[in-house]
């Protein structure tokens, strides 16, 4: 889309916890670490993919690089997407250390980004969409949707409220001690940065968004801490 008209979002701007500075990005990565067994999450994702060797992946908001450096041993190429310069340049330098194979990264996020290759068979995006407000949500989504190559799939992980909003208050003051008791005081202060500041929806606002982008919900897994996972296709075309 357009994103030079004065009313189109700024995406490229930083919403919540500031990604530009360079010691957020490495405690992002240390944190994220030590939280996540991210070797078995991603080649979990990755084995639900099905990917072959000839395929194009394109990854929004890759963040510190660990999805795309897994992935491109499993592709022809990744498209490793994201608004952050200096995460760009942190996931580049593990690529290169890793050994990673074919990834191109590109200073782009879900609404500017065009892509000048085969259509992609799969797009990923982990805890990265809530960063945009629900309006663009579902424009970034039917992007996507059109971008993706027909049967293509979709993994979308986010932070996704599944609550009753009566309920809101209580849910998250709990789920945010728990976070402080599981990670410590500072990633409790970023949960909390990101109830005040990101752009996290309701579980059946995203759910009506996938539809109507023109998804097919194979798999919803609700996690802890309302991190939801979503494994969509775009049915193909049927044969006239
Ligand atoms: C919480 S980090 C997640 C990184 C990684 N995907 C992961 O799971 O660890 C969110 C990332 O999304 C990026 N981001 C924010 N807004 C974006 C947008 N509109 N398009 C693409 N990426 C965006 C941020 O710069 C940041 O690197």
């Amino acid at each position: 889309m357009d994103t030079n008209v004065r009313w189109t979002y700024d995406e490229m701007k930083q919403v919540g916890t500031d990604y530009e500075s360079a010691d957020r990005v490495r405690e992002y990565d240390e944190r994220m670490c030590a939280l996540r067994d991210v070797r078995a999450e991603v080649n979990a994702i990755l084995d639900e993919l099905g990917l072959k060797d000839g395929d194009v992946l394109v990854e929004f908001g890759a963040g510190t690089g660990e999805f795309a450096i897994e992935a491109s041993r499993r592709c022809r190429r990744v498209y490793a997407l994201d608004i952050s310069r200096t995460m760009l340049d942190y996931a580049r330098e593990k690529a290169a250390r890793r050994g990673a194979g074919e990834i191109s990264f590109v200073h782009s996020g879900f609404l500017g980004y065009t892509h000048d290759d085969s259509p992609p068979a799969a797009v990923v995006s982990q805890l990265a969409l809530h960063h945009l407000p629900d309006f663009w949500k579902l424009i970034a989504l039917s992007r996507i949707h059109e971008l993706l190559a027909p049967g293509g799939r979709f993994f979308l992980h986010d932070l996704v409220y599944a609550v009753q909003p009566e309920k809101a208050a209580a849910s998250i003051g709990r789920t945010i001690d728990r976070m402080r008791e599981s990670a410590g005081e500072d990633a409790a202060l970023d949960y909390e940065r990101h109830v005040r500041e990101e752009y996290s929806t309701y579980d059946w606002i995203m759910e009506e968004m996938l539809y109507r982008a023109g998804f097919h919900i194979e798999r919803a897994d609700y996690g802890d801490f309302f991190i939801v996972s979503y494994l969509c296709v775009k049915p193909a075309a049927r044969a006239r």
